[in-house]
């Protein structure tokens, strides 16, 4: 976890003096807070260390920074111009549904400061795919270039599972009737999630096949699809990644958050909270995961590393291992808005 020092931004360093009262606050609510502070506070901040110069060429795109915020945080579709600011090269918003959705009962959100953790059960809390679009698409319309927005699509809670396919190939049609979906860096096809009932299921065998193959028929843009840490062996992992890549998927995130919660120290008091899982304890499966999907995928398509980046170095380590791209949300938490800037810049000496 870190502190301020000498070579911290101002902003990190007042993120530094509020997060004991922040991490006193209902998680979610301090969220909300943190978000709206530095959405008021990154106007100031200045942007002449980073994004000089592209990193690297990814579906089409010139990529700045290679290290981007996961899906979930910004679920309103509201955040894109602040977290660029804070010098990360792309996000992915959502996961949005065709439907607005509530979410779960609260508390879902929970931290483990022990494990430098969360747990989360929010359920596809979202304004539904028209309403994140509108505000993405005015996002789009006035970001620089050299930012990329990124958006996940998920299914709505109440479609059975064997009709899915029919949520994520509407939102798409959707987007693909608005030629400013062009500027989309690519969509994500969630189906890892833990917290929407058998949304799982769509990662394996025919389930993903179907899937992947409907939507990149529609998608406007690259589909990327995102799976979980949890398959019961690496084979069965790699069956599904083969059944994604057969079916067109221009794309792999490996992971989403985890069912098990044994990796990390969970107070006894949350033991049937359910979820799932983020931040540092997951750090050692997704390196192992990303390792056997680099190795798998053998640079065909680009491999985006989430889950347990808890540290900008620990964000170059996941390049160094191949990943193309890079994503943190938990560790953004913990870590604070110096993240991207840290991750950038070279260390102090
Ligand atoms: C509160 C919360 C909400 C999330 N919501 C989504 C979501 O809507 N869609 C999605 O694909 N992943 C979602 N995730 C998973 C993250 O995108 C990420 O894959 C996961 O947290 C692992 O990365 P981390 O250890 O850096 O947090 C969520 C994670 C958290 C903590």
């Amino acid at each position: 976890m870190t502190q301020a020092s000498a070579h911290s931004s101002p902003l990190q360093k007042i993120y530094s003096l509020a997060k004991p009262l922040l991490f006193k606050a209902d998680a979610e609510r301090a969220h909300a807070l943190a978000s709206a502070a530095m959405r008021a506070a990154t106007p100031f901040v200045s942007r002449s260390q980073i994004h000089k110069r592209a990193y690297k060429i990814i579906f089409d795109r010139k990529v700045y920074s290679p290290l981007g915020i996961a899906a979930g945080f910004d679920k309103k579709c509201t955040a894109p111009e602040y977290i660029h600011r804070l010098g990360f090269g792309f996000i992915e918003s959502g996961s949005l549904t065709p439907k607005p959705q509530s979410g779960n009962a609260k508390p879902r959100l929970v931290r483990l400061p022990e494990s430098e953790a969360l747990i989360n059960k929010m359920g596809f809390n979202n304004p539904g795919l028209e309403k994140g679009w509108r505000s993405l698409r005015a996002r789009l319309a006035t970001c620089p270039r050299d930012y990329l927005i990124a958006l996940s699509l998920g299914k709505g809670k109440d479609t059975p599972v064997e009709r899915a396919g029919d949520d994520y190939v509407s939102c798409l049609e959707l987007l693909a009737k608005d030629v400013m979906s062009e500027y989309l860096f690519y969509v994500a096809i969630n189906v890892s999630s833990p917290n929407t009932p058998n949304l799982r299921a769509l990662q394996t065998g025919k389930a993903i096949r179907a899937l992947v193959n409907d939507c990149v028929t529609v998608s406007p843009r690259p589909v990327v699809v995102k799976f979980a840490p949890d398959f019961v062996s690496d084979k069965l992992y790699r069956d599904s990644l083969d059944a994604a890549l057969a079916a067109g998927a221009q794309g792999i995130i490996i992971s989403n958050t985890s069912t098990d919660h044994s990796i990390a120290s969970v107070p006894p008091a949350l033991k049937d909270f359910g979820g799932g899982l983020s931040g540092k304890p997951l750090a050692e499966r997704a390196r192992h995961l990303l390792a056997l999907t680099l190795k798998h995928t053998k640079g065909k398509v680009p491999v985006i590393s989430s889950g347990g980046v808890f540290s900008p170095e620990e964000a170059r380590l996941r390049l160094d291992m191949g990943a193309d791209l890079v994503q943190v949300y938990t560790g953004f938490v913990y870590y604070g808005p110096d993240f991207a800037r840290d991750f950038l810049l070279p260390a102090p000496r």
